[in-house]
């Protein structure tokens, strides 16, 4: 038998080792928990609709139109991230993230359908008008800032990264992929938006309405599990290659911390809610995502969370 030729070798992605591993298993149990939009019943949420306050039609909006832009903003923020798992050779990663875009998008699918079968909304100019526009929170103590960290991290961040994939070292790629995996993964999938789902099945649940909402919502935070554990886990992965990484991770929260100590405009745009149970809810995700990931937590970080004199002032109107 010829000896293999390693041209012909390096085809072949796929080693026993990989199948085995943490980022393959993910793939499969992606593939095995697969969802469709079109086997939900949007009928009772539209009579629901029909039935609420303005009032509660403005808080609930005020979210849910928020994460009709999201889903979108993170589908089309994706790909340094294939680009990046493609350049470092790590096939498993290129499969598993075939997944997350596909889910992504069907995120996006599930509330545009929402909205257009229990709203009646659907073209931008129709939605636009519900979006609780950022530049109207404030930190009166004028400590914090809040920036946009979807619409300014994440294409930033994806920036570099596709620059590090096209002209950079292995290791540059790698300390870009950290940081844009701090930014998507951990800060804005694992821990910004993470009360907002609980606003929306809690929302949800007081009410005894919408429950083709709540079981999006509860599929939705199925997948989304997957995608935050992979990114803490690729990020592992590449710190004890390089503990240096750890700075990457640091940089990113430091950067949007203004947006993750106080409530934002749309997670207070539903009346009635208990607020202190969604900070204590961030610093326990913020916790996790630094175990996965293998970082020390900024306890000043988490203390400001928990500050209740670190309270925003939000002035409530649509865009
Ligand atoms: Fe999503
Ligand atoms: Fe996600």
């Amino acid at each position: 038998m010829a000896v293999s030729d390693p041209t012909v070798t390096s085809r072949f992605h796929f080693s026993r080792e990989m199948i085995a591993g943490p980022i393959y298993r993910k793939y499969e149990k992606a593939i095995r928990k697969m969802w469709s939009v079109e086997d939900i019943d949007f009928g009772q949420d539209a009579l629901d609709w029909e039935r609420i306050t303005p009032e509660q039609r403005t808080g609930l909006l005020g979210v849910t139109v928020r994460f009709l832009a999201g889903e979108q903003a993170v589908t089309d923020e994706l790909v340094p991230m294939l680009a990046a798992a493609h350049r470092l050779r790590r096939f498993d990663w290129t499969m598993f993230l075939a997944t997350f875009l596909m889910e992504e998008a069907k995120h996006a699918e599930f509330f545009m359908r929402w909205h257009e079968r229990v709203v009646g909304v659907l073209d931008p100019e129709e939605v636009a008008r519900h979006f609780l526009v950022r530049g109207k929170t404030v930190d009166p103590t004028g400590r914090f800032t809040v920036r946009d960290v979807m619409y300014e991290a994440l294409p930033d961040y994806g920036g570099r990264l596709m620059e590090a994939v096209h002209s950079g070292t292995d290791a540059e790629v790698e300390r870009a992929f950290v940081q844009f995996s701090a930014a998507y993964n951990a800060f804005v999938e694992g821990v910004l938006t993470m009360p907002s789902y609980e606003i929306v099945i809690d929302t949800t649940e007081r009410w005894d309405a919408f429950p083709a909402l709540n079981r999006g919502f509860r599929l939705i935070l199925s997948d989304e599990g997957r995608h935050i554990t992979f990114g803490t886990m690729a990020c592992r992965i590449l710190l004890e290659k390089d503990p240096s990484y750890e700075d990457a991770v640091h940089e990113v929260f430091d950067a949007y911390r203004g947006n993750i100590v106080g409530l934002v405009e749309y997670q207070k745009a539903v009346p009635d809610l208990d607020l202190d149970k969604y900070q204590t809810m961030k610093v326990r995700h913020y916790r996790n995502r630094c175990r996965e990931m293998g970082v020390a937590p900024d306890e000043t970080l988490i203390e400001q969370i928990l500050d209740p004199s670190i309270d925003f002032v939000v002035g409530v109107e649509a865009g």
